[in-house]
Protein backbone atom coordinates (compact mmCIF):
# COMPACT_ATOMS: atom_id res chain seq x y z
CA UNK A 1 0.00 0.00 0.00
CA UNK A 2 1.22 3.31 -0.56
CA UNK A 3 2.22 6.11 2.09
CA UNK A 4 2.42 10.03 1.84
CA UNK A 5 5.35 11.71 3.45
CA UNK A 6 4.02 14.85 4.73
CA UNK A 7 6.64 17.64 5.97
CA UNK A 8 4.67 19.80 8.44
CA UNK A 9 4.83 22.83 9.97
CA UNK A 10 3.33 24.93 6.11
CA UNK A 11 0.38 26.83 6.29
CA UNK A 12 -2.34 25.36 4.36
CA UNK A 13 -3.76 28.63 2.34
CA UNK A 14 -5.28 29.55 -0.86
CA UNK A 15 -8.33 28.50 -2.48
CA UNK A 16 -9.83 25.11 -3.29
CA UNK A 17 -12.86 24.13 -5.23
CA UNK A 18 -14.63 21.09 -3.54
CA UNK A 19 -15.17 17.91 -4.93
CA UNK A 20 -18.88 16.44 -5.38
CA UNK A 21 -19.93 14.33 -2.05
CA UNK A 22 -19.01 10.26 -2.39
CA UNK A 23 -22.20 9.56 -0.14
CA UNK A 24 -24.75 11.33 -2.34
CA UNK A 25 -22.87 9.90 -5.79
CA UNK A 26 -23.08 6.52 -4.51
CA UNK A 27 -26.41 5.91 -3.90
CA UNK A 28 -27.27 7.96 -6.81
CA UNK A 29 -24.89 5.38 -8.88
CA UNK A 30 -27.56 2.32 -7.50
CA UNK A 31 -30.46 4.71 -8.59
CA UNK A 32 -28.86 4.89 -11.75
CA UNK A 33 -30.17 1.20 -12.26
CA UNK A 34 -33.90 2.57 -12.21
CA UNK A 35 -33.63 4.33 -15.34
CA UNK A 36 -31.96 3.89 -19.00
CA UNK A 37 -29.31 6.58 -19.18
CA UNK A 38 -27.70 8.71 -16.20
CA UNK A 39 -25.70 11.62 -16.80
CA UNK A 40 -23.79 13.03 -13.15
CA UNK A 41 -21.94 15.82 -13.07
CA UNK A 42 -19.77 16.73 -10.08
CA UNK A 43 -19.42 13.13 -9.35
CA UNK A 44 -16.25 12.85 -8.00
CA UNK A 45 -13.30 10.17 -9.05
CA UNK A 46 -12.71 7.92 -5.75
CA UNK A 47 -11.92 4.74 -5.00
CA UNK A 48 -15.15 3.78 -3.68
CA UNK A 49 -17.40 5.40 -6.53
CA UNK A 50 -15.02 3.11 -8.99
CA UNK A 51 -15.84 0.33 -6.55
CA UNK A 52 -19.76 1.07 -7.39
CA UNK A 53 -18.92 1.65 -11.07
CA UNK A 54 -17.72 -1.95 -11.46
CA UNK A 55 -20.88 -3.21 -9.62
CA UNK A 56 -22.75 -1.70 -11.87
CA UNK A 57 -20.79 -2.90 -14.15
CA UNK A 58 -21.38 -6.30 -13.36
CA UNK A 59 -24.78 -5.98 -13.28
CA UNK A 60 -24.57 -5.83 -17.17
CA UNK A 61 -24.14 -1.45 -17.27
CA UNK A 62 -21.73 0.62 -18.96
CA UNK A 63 -20.08 3.03 -17.14
CA UNK A 64 -18.10 6.22 -18.99
CA UNK A 65 -16.44 8.76 -17.07
CA UNK A 66 -15.77 12.68 -18.72
CA UNK A 67 -13.35 14.87 -16.65
CA UNK A 68 -15.95 15.04 -13.46
CA UNK A 69 -19.25 13.30 -15.48
CA UNK A 70 -20.21 9.86 -15.03
CA UNK A 71 -22.49 8.48 -17.77
CA UNK A 72 -23.95 4.96 -16.91
CA UNK A 73 -26.64 3.08 -19.43
CA UNK A 74 -28.85 0.62 -18.06
CA UNK A 75 -30.42 -1.08 -20.77
CA UNK A 76 -31.97 -4.50 -20.76
CA UNK A 77 -30.18 -7.78 -19.42
CA UNK A 78 -29.77 -6.42 -15.59
CA UNK A 79 -28.26 -8.76 -14.08
CA UNK A 80 -29.65 -9.01 -9.82
CA UNK A 81 -26.52 -10.35 -7.81
CA UNK A 82 -23.62 -8.98 -6.56
CA UNK A 83 -20.88 -11.70 -6.36
CA UNK A 84 -18.76 -11.25 -2.72
CA UNK A 85 -15.72 -10.07 -3.86
CA UNK A 86 -17.41 -6.74 -5.05
CA UNK A 87 -19.41 -6.38 -1.94
CA UNK A 88 -16.31 -6.08 0.14
CA UNK A 89 -14.88 -3.58 -2.14
CA UNK A 90 -17.23 -1.22 -0.39
CA UNK A 91 -19.13 -1.41 2.45
CA UNK A 92 -21.91 0.62 1.29
CA UNK A 93 -23.01 -1.54 -1.90
CA UNK A 94 -25.67 -2.46 0.44
CA UNK A 95 -27.54 0.26 -1.27
CA UNK A 96 -27.54 -1.46 -4.47
CA UNK A 97 -30.06 -4.25 -2.81
CA UNK A 98 -33.49 -1.71 -2.99
CA UNK A 99 -32.05 -0.49 -6.97
CA UNK A 100 -32.12 -4.20 -7.59
CA UNK A 101 -35.26 -5.29 -5.99
CA UNK A 102 -36.66 -2.47 -8.05
CA UNK A 103 -35.03 -3.11 -11.32
CA UNK A 104 -35.07 -7.07 -11.26
CA UNK A 105 -37.81 -8.32 -8.66
CA UNK A 106 -35.21 -10.33 -6.83
CA UNK A 107 -31.53 -9.52 -5.53
CA UNK A 108 -28.87 -11.60 -4.29
CA UNK A 109 -26.11 -9.90 -2.37
CA UNK A 110 -23.86 -11.19 -0.01
CA UNK A 111 -23.75 -10.23 3.68
CA UNK A 112 -21.37 -7.03 4.16
CA UNK A 113 -20.36 -7.76 7.61
CA UNK A 114 -18.35 -5.48 10.04
CA UNK A 115 -15.86 -2.82 9.12
CA UNK A 116 -13.01 -0.96 10.82
CA UNK A 117 -15.74 1.35 12.50
CA UNK A 118 -16.92 -1.31 14.37
CA UNK A 119 -20.45 -3.76 13.76
CA UNK A 120 -22.85 -2.62 11.10
CA UNK A 121 -25.64 -4.41 10.91
CA UNK A 122 -28.45 -3.94 8.10
CA UNK A 123 -30.85 -5.20 10.10
CA UNK A 124 -33.38 -1.68 10.12
CA UNK A 125 -32.53 -2.42 5.68
CA UNK A 126 -33.63 -5.84 5.99
CA UNK A 127 -36.87 -5.21 7.75
CA UNK A 128 -38.39 -2.27 6.38
CA UNK A 129 -38.01 -3.69 3.05
CA UNK A 130 -39.59 -7.43 4.71
CA UNK A 131 -42.75 -4.59 6.03
CA UNK A 132 -42.57 -3.74 2.21
CA UNK A 133 -42.99 -7.75 0.72
CA UNK A 134 -39.61 -8.57 0.12
CA UNK A 135 -38.67 -12.24 1.24
CA UNK A 136 -35.33 -12.74 2.76
CA UNK A 137 -33.09 -15.75 3.36
CA UNK A 138 -30.09 -15.82 4.59
CA UNK A 139 -27.64 -18.31 2.55
CA UNK A 140 -24.37 -19.06 3.68
CA UNK A 141 -23.70 -15.57 3.83
CA UNK A 142 -25.74 -14.44 0.94
CA UNK A 143 -28.92 -12.63 1.13
CA UNK A 144 -31.64 -14.10 -1.22
CA UNK A 145 -34.23 -11.67 -1.70
CA UNK A 146 -37.07 -12.00 -3.50
CA UNK A 147 -40.85 -10.79 -4.11
CA UNK A 148 -44.16 -12.31 -4.84
CA UNK A 149 -45.50 -9.40 -7.14
CA UNK A 150 -44.63 -6.08 -6.54
CA UNK A 151 -43.04 -4.43 -3.34
CA UNK A 152 -45.78 -2.66 -1.06
CA UNK A 153 -45.93 0.96 -0.17
CA UNK A 154 -46.61 0.70 3.77
CA UNK A 155 -45.62 2.92 6.86
CA UNK A 156 -42.26 2.63 8.21
CA UNK A 157 -40.73 3.85 12.25
CA UNK A 158 -37.12 3.38 12.15
CA UNK A 159 -35.85 2.78 15.32
CA UNK A 160 -32.93 5.09 14.06
CA UNK A 161 -32.35 7.79 11.34
CA UNK A 162 -29.86 5.26 9.43
CA UNK A 163 -29.03 6.88 6.07
CA UNK A 164 -28.27 3.61 4.80
CA UNK A 165 -31.69 2.19 5.33
CA UNK A 166 -33.67 5.34 3.87
CA UNK A 167 -31.64 5.02 1.01
CA UNK A 168 -32.71 1.26 0.33
CA UNK A 169 -36.28 2.23 1.47
CA UNK A 170 -36.35 5.31 -1.14
CA UNK A 171 -34.99 2.83 -3.77
CA UNK A 172 -37.56 0.69 -3.05
CA UNK A 173 -40.41 2.46 -2.58
CA UNK A 174 -40.72 4.73 -5.51
CA UNK A 175 -41.91 2.21 -7.83
CA UNK A 176 -43.64 0.46 -5.21
CA UNK A 177 -47.39 -0.11 -5.25
CA UNK A 178 -48.62 2.64 -3.36
CA UNK A 179 -47.55 5.04 -0.80
CA UNK A 180 -44.24 4.41 1.58
CA UNK A 181 -44.18 6.41 5.18
CA UNK A 182 -40.87 6.63 6.46
CA UNK A 183 -41.19 7.51 10.06
CA UNK A 184 -37.48 9.24 11.61
CA UNK A 185 -36.12 9.14 8.07
CA UNK A 186 -32.44 10.21 8.00
CA UNK A 187 -32.02 13.99 6.86
CA UNK A 188 -28.85 14.09 5.54
CA UNK A 189 -28.28 16.37 2.26
CA UNK A 190 -27.07 13.14 0.62
CA UNK A 191 -30.43 11.97 1.48
CA UNK A 192 -32.17 15.07 -0.08
CA UNK A 193 -29.85 14.92 -3.31
CA UNK A 194 -30.54 11.13 -4.07
CA UNK A 195 -34.28 11.90 -3.25
CA UNK A 196 -33.60 15.13 -6.04
CA UNK A 197 -32.20 12.59 -8.67
CA UNK A 198 -35.61 9.74 -7.75
CA UNK A 199 -37.51 13.05 -8.73
CA UNK A 200 -35.82 14.00 -11.90
CA UNK A 201 -36.83 10.49 -13.08
CA UNK A 202 -40.10 10.66 -12.24
CA UNK A 203 -40.64 9.64 -8.49
CA UNK A 204 -43.11 11.29 -6.30
CA UNK A 205 -41.18 11.70 -2.79
CA UNK A 206 -42.13 14.30 -0.26
CA UNK A 207 -39.18 14.93 2.18
CA UNK A 208 -41.15 17.05 5.58
CA UNK A 209 -39.13 19.18 8.06
CA UNK A 210 -39.87 16.54 10.73
CA UNK A 211 -37.77 13.78 9.20
CA UNK A 212 -40.96 12.25 7.34
CA UNK A 213 -40.85 10.65 4.10
CA UNK A 214 -43.71 10.23 1.76
CA UNK A 215 -43.56 8.25 -1.16
CA UNK A 216 -46.10 7.93 -3.40
CA UNK A 217 -45.21 4.75 -5.87
CA UNK A 218 -45.55 5.35 -9.68
CA UNK A 219 -45.70 2.84 -12.54
CA UNK A 220 -43.14 3.90 -14.36
CA UNK A 221 -39.88 5.78 -14.07
CA UNK A 222 -38.14 8.64 -17.16
CA UNK A 223 -35.84 6.93 -19.19
CA UNK A 224 -32.89 9.79 -19.30
CA UNK A 225 -31.76 12.20 -16.53
CA UNK A 226 -29.03 15.01 -16.55
CA UNK A 227 -27.65 15.38 -12.83
CA UNK A 228 -25.71 17.37 -10.57
CA UNK A 229 -24.00 15.81 -7.31
CA UNK A 230 -23.70 18.07 -4.33
CA UNK A 231 -20.82 18.74 -2.82
CA UNK A 232 -18.73 16.68 -0.48
CA UNK A 233 -19.33 18.48 3.08
CA UNK A 234 -16.81 16.19 4.70
CA UNK A 235 -14.62 17.20 2.19
CA UNK A 236 -15.19 20.54 2.85
CA UNK A 237 -14.57 20.23 6.86
CA UNK A 238 -11.46 18.49 6.33
CA UNK A 239 -9.74 21.16 4.08
CA UNK A 240 -11.04 23.96 6.46
CA UNK A 241 -9.43 21.32 9.29
CA UNK A 242 -6.14 21.63 7.94
CA UNK A 243 -6.05 25.28 7.44
CA UNK A 244 -7.01 25.66 10.91
CA UNK A 245 -4.55 23.36 12.35
CA UNK A 246 -1.69 25.23 10.54
CA UNK A 247 -2.67 29.00 10.98
CA UNK A 248 -3.75 28.97 7.30
CA UNK A 249 -6.02 31.08 5.60
CA UNK A 250 -8.63 28.96 3.33
CA UNK A 251 -11.17 30.25 0.39
CA UNK A 252 -12.92 26.92 -0.20
CA UNK A 253 -15.55 27.20 -3.48
CA UNK A 254 -18.11 25.40 -4.81
CA UNK A 255 -19.27 24.33 -1.14
CA UNK A 256 -22.51 24.89 0.15
CA UNK A 257 -21.86 26.36 3.77
CA UNK A 258 -25.54 25.36 4.90
CA UNK A 259 -24.56 21.64 5.11
CA UNK A 260 -22.16 22.40 7.91
CA UNK A 261 -24.43 24.53 9.73
CA UNK A 262 -23.18 22.59 13.11
CA UNK A 263 -19.92 22.13 12.40
CA UNK A 264 -18.60 26.15 11.14
CA UNK A 265 -19.46 27.41 14.78
CA UNK A 266 -17.25 24.90 16.06
CA UNK A 267 -14.41 26.55 14.29
CA UNK A 268 -15.41 29.38 15.80
CA UNK A 269 -15.38 28.15 18.83
CA UNK A 270 -11.69 27.34 18.33
CA UNK A 271 -10.80 30.74 17.98
CA UNK A 272 -11.03 30.56 13.52
CA UNK A 273 -12.45 33.55 11.98
CA UNK A 274 -15.34 32.03 9.34
CA UNK A 275 -17.08 33.61 6.61
CA UNK A 276 -19.29 32.04 4.04
CA UNK A 277 -21.21 33.31 0.76
CA UNK A 278 -23.59 31.10 -1.19
CA UNK A 279 -21.26 28.39 -2.31
CA UNK A 280 -18.32 29.33 -0.33
CA UNK A 281 -16.61 29.33 2.75
CA UNK A 282 -13.44 31.22 4.09
CA UNK A 283 -11.66 30.41 6.86
CA UNK A 284 -8.60 32.23 9.09
CA UNK A 285 -7.09 30.01 11.67
CA UNK A 286 -5.55 31.93 14.99
CA UNK A 287 -1.88 31.59 16.13
CA UNK A 288 -2.89 28.94 18.74
CA UNK A 289 -6.34 26.85 18.40
CA UNK A 290 -8.76 27.51 21.69
CA UNK A 291 -10.58 23.80 22.51
CA UNK A 292 -14.39 22.99 21.47
CA UNK A 293 -16.09 21.98 24.90
CA UNK A 294 -17.85 19.59 23.05
CA UNK A 295 -18.31 17.76 20.30
CA UNK A 296 -21.38 15.49 20.28
CA UNK A 297 -21.88 13.92 17.01
CA UNK A 298 -25.92 13.16 16.01
CA UNK A 299 -27.53 12.23 12.53
CA UNK A 300 -27.96 15.30 10.76
CA UNK A 301 -28.81 18.08 11.66
CA UNK A 302 -26.31 17.30 14.34
CA UNK A 303 -22.41 17.30 13.84
CA UNK A 304 -21.62 14.38 11.89
CA UNK A 305 -19.69 11.75 12.61
CA UNK A 306 -17.69 12.12 9.79
CA UNK A 307 -16.05 15.12 10.78
CA UNK A 308 -15.17 13.58 14.44
CA UNK A 309 -11.68 12.38 13.45
CA UNK A 310 -10.80 15.64 11.68
CA UNK A 311 -11.78 18.04 14.54
CA UNK A 312 -9.99 15.54 16.93
CA UNK A 313 -6.91 16.25 15.16
CA UNK A 314 -7.58 20.07 15.48
CA UNK A 315 -7.91 19.63 19.25
CA UNK A 316 -4.99 17.74 20.20
CA UNK A 317 -3.31 21.78 19.43
CA UNK A 318 -5.64 23.55 21.12
CA UNK A 319 -4.51 25.22 24.55
CA UNK A 320 -6.93 23.29 26.87
CA UNK A 321 -9.01 20.05 26.80
CA UNK A 322 -11.59 19.22 24.53
CA UNK A 323 -14.27 16.47 24.72
CA UNK A 324 -15.76 14.27 22.10
CA UNK A 325 -19.06 12.09 22.55
CA UNK A 326 -19.44 9.85 19.21
CA UNK A 327 -22.99 8.75 19.26
CA UNK A 328 -22.76 7.25 15.89
CA UNK A 329 -20.45 4.67 15.62
CA UNK A 330 -19.05 1.90 18.53
CA UNK A 331 -15.47 2.13 17.10
CA UNK A 332 -14.58 5.45 15.69
CA UNK A 333 -11.89 6.47 17.77
CA UNK A 334 -9.07 4.17 16.25
CA UNK A 335 -7.26 7.40 14.68
CA UNK A 336 -6.50 8.49 18.49
CA UNK A 337 -3.74 5.86 19.58
CA UNK A 338 -1.93 7.15 16.22
CA UNK A 339 -2.57 11.25 16.73
CA UNK A 340 -0.78 9.91 20.27
CA UNK A 341 2.10 8.53 18.45
CA UNK A 342 2.60 12.12 17.24
CA UNK A 343 2.17 13.57 20.76
CA UNK A 344 -1.24 14.16 21.66
CA UNK A 345 -2.57 13.73 24.68
CA UNK A 346 -6.12 12.16 24.44
CA UNK A 347 -7.87 9.40 26.59
CA UNK A 348 -10.88 7.22 25.05
CA UNK A 349 -13.48 5.87 27.23
CA UNK A 350 -16.26 3.63 25.60
CA UNK A 351 -18.50 6.61 23.55
CA UNK A 352 -16.39 9.60 24.84
CA UNK A 353 -12.76 10.88 24.12
CA UNK A 354 -10.64 13.09 26.22
CA UNK A 355 -8.17 15.60 24.32
CA UNK A 356 -5.49 17.54 26.46
CA UNK A 357 -4.21 20.06 23.89
CA UNK A 358 -0.17 19.94 23.66
CA UNK A 359 1.54 23.44 22.22
CA UNK A 360 2.72 21.20 19.12
CA UNK A 361 3.03 17.55 17.74
CA UNK A 362 5.84 16.06 16.47
CA UNK A 363 6.17 13.86 12.99
CA UNK A 364 5.85 10.10 13.59
CA UNK A 365 5.04 6.64 11.68
CA UNK A 366 1.49 7.01 11.63
CA UNK A 367 -1.06 4.32 9.85
CA UNK A 368 -4.44 5.10 8.75
CA UNK A 369 -6.84 2.83 10.43
CA UNK A 370 -10.49 4.56 8.00
CA UNK A 371 -11.06 7.29 5.84
CA UNK A 372 -11.72 9.95 8.22
CA UNK A 373 -9.23 8.95 10.83
CA UNK A 374 -6.66 8.77 7.43
CA UNK A 375 -7.62 12.27 7.24
CA UNK A 376 -6.82 13.40 10.75
CA UNK A 377 -4.04 11.51 10.62
CA UNK A 378 -2.56 14.01 7.63
CA UNK A 379 -3.89 16.96 9.49
CA UNK A 380 -1.90 16.58 12.45
CA UNK A 381 0.91 15.15 9.84
CA UNK A 382 1.00 18.92 8.03
CA UNK A 383 0.84 20.70 11.85
CA UNK A 384 3.41 18.76 13.30
CA UNK A 385 7.44 19.25 13.29
CA UNK A 386 9.51 16.91 11.59
CA UNK A 387 8.50 14.51 8.48
CA UNK A 388 5.58 12.19 8.90
CA UNK A 389 5.03 9.28 7.65
CA UNK A 390 1.49 8.29 6.81
CA UNK A 391 0.72 4.49 5.70
CA UNK A 392 -2.37 2.70 4.13
CA UNK A 393 -3.70 5.91 2.15
CA UNK A 394 -6.00 3.28 0.37
CA UNK A 395 -8.41 4.43 3.27
CA UNK A 396 -8.30 8.37 2.29
CA UNK A 397 -8.28 7.27 -1.72
CA UNK A 398 -12.25 5.83 -0.97
CA UNK A 399 -13.34 9.35 -0.22
CA UNK A 400 -10.80 12.31 -0.91
CA UNK A 401 -9.99 13.22 -4.76
CA UNK A 402 -6.31 13.61 -5.83
CA UNK A 403 -5.80 14.98 -1.80
CA UNK A 404 -1.97 15.06 -2.06
CA UNK A 405 -2.09 17.50 -5.30
CA UNK A 406 -4.90 19.45 -3.68
CA UNK A 407 -2.90 19.72 -0.65
CA UNK A 408 0.53 20.67 -2.55
CA UNK A 409 -1.51 23.46 -4.06
CA UNK A 410 -2.17 24.76 -0.92
CA UNK A 411 1.18 25.12 0.28
CA UNK A 412 1.87 21.54 1.50
CA UNK A 413 4.85 19.58 0.94
CA UNK A 414 3.46 15.81 0.62
CA UNK A 415 4.80 13.34 -1.32
CA UNK A 416 3.37 9.84 -2.63
CA UNK A 417 5.55 7.43 -1.67
N1 LIG B 1 -27.29 0.76 12.04
C1 LIG B 1 -27.93 -0.34 12.57
N2 LIG B 1 -28.74 -1.09 11.77
C2 LIG B 1 -28.96 -0.77 10.46
C3 LIG B 1 -28.31 0.36 9.91
C4 LIG B 1 -27.48 1.11 10.73
O1 LIG B 1 -27.76 -0.66 13.75
O2 LIG B 1 -29.71 -1.49 9.78
C5 LIG B 1 -26.37 1.54 12.88
C6 LIG B 1 -24.94 1.44 12.34
O3 LIG B 1 -24.29 0.28 12.82
C7 LIG B 1 -24.32 2.70 12.84
C8 LIG B 1 -25.47 3.70 12.80
O4 LIG B 1 -26.67 2.92 12.78
O5 LIG B 1 -23.87 2.54 14.15
C9 LIG B 1 -25.45 4.65 11.62
O6 LIG B 1 -25.51 3.94 10.42
P1 LIG B 1 -26.13 4.54 9.07
O7 LIG B 1 -26.92 3.45 8.44
O8 LIG B 1 -26.79 5.84 9.33
O9 LIG B 1 -24.81 4.80 8.24
P2 LIG B 1 -24.41 4.21 6.84
O10 LIG B 1 -25.50 4.38 5.87
O11 LIG B 1 -23.82 2.86 7.01
C10 LIG B 1 -23.52 6.53 6.01
C11 LIG B 1 -22.24 7.05 5.43
C12 LIG B 1 -21.16 7.06 6.50
C13 LIG B 1 -21.63 7.97 7.62
C14 LIG B 1 -22.98 7.46 8.17
C15 LIG B 1 -23.56 8.37 9.24
C16 LIG B 1 -22.41 6.38 3.13
C17 LIG B 1 -21.91 5.58 2.01
N3 LIG B 1 -21.85 6.22 4.31
O12 LIG B 1 -23.23 5.20 6.47
O13 LIG B 1 -20.01 7.62 5.89
O14 LIG B 1 -20.68 7.97 8.66
O15 LIG B 1 -23.93 7.38 7.08
O16 LIG B 1 -23.73 9.64 8.77
O17 LIG B 1 -23.30 7.21 2.94
C18 LIG B 1 -17.72 8.02 5.60
O18 LIG B 1 -18.00 8.67 4.58
O19 LIG B 1 -16.56 8.03 6.11
C19 LIG B 1 -18.75 7.20 6.24
C20 LIG B 1 -18.48 6.23 7.09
Amino acid sequence: MANFLIEGENRIGGELPIHGAKNAALPILAAALLTRRSVLHNCPDLSDVRAAAHILEHLGCTVEREGDTVIVESDDGVYCDIPDGLMREMRSSVVFLGAILTRCGRARVSFPGGCELGPRPIDIHLASLERMGVNIKEDHGDLDCTIDGKMVGTELNLPFPSVGATENILLAAVLAEGTTVIHNAAREPEIQDLAGFLTAIGAKIHLKNDGTIVVEGVETLLPEVEYRVIPDRIATATYLCAAAATGGELLVTKTEPEYLAAVLPMFEEMGCQVKTGPDLIYLKGPRRLRPVRMVRTMPYPGFPTDAQAPFMALSTLAQGTSVFVENIFESRYKHAAELMRMGARIKVEGRVAVVEGVPALHSAQVRCTDLRGGAALCIAALAAAGVSRVSDIAHIERGYERLEEHLSSLGAKITRE
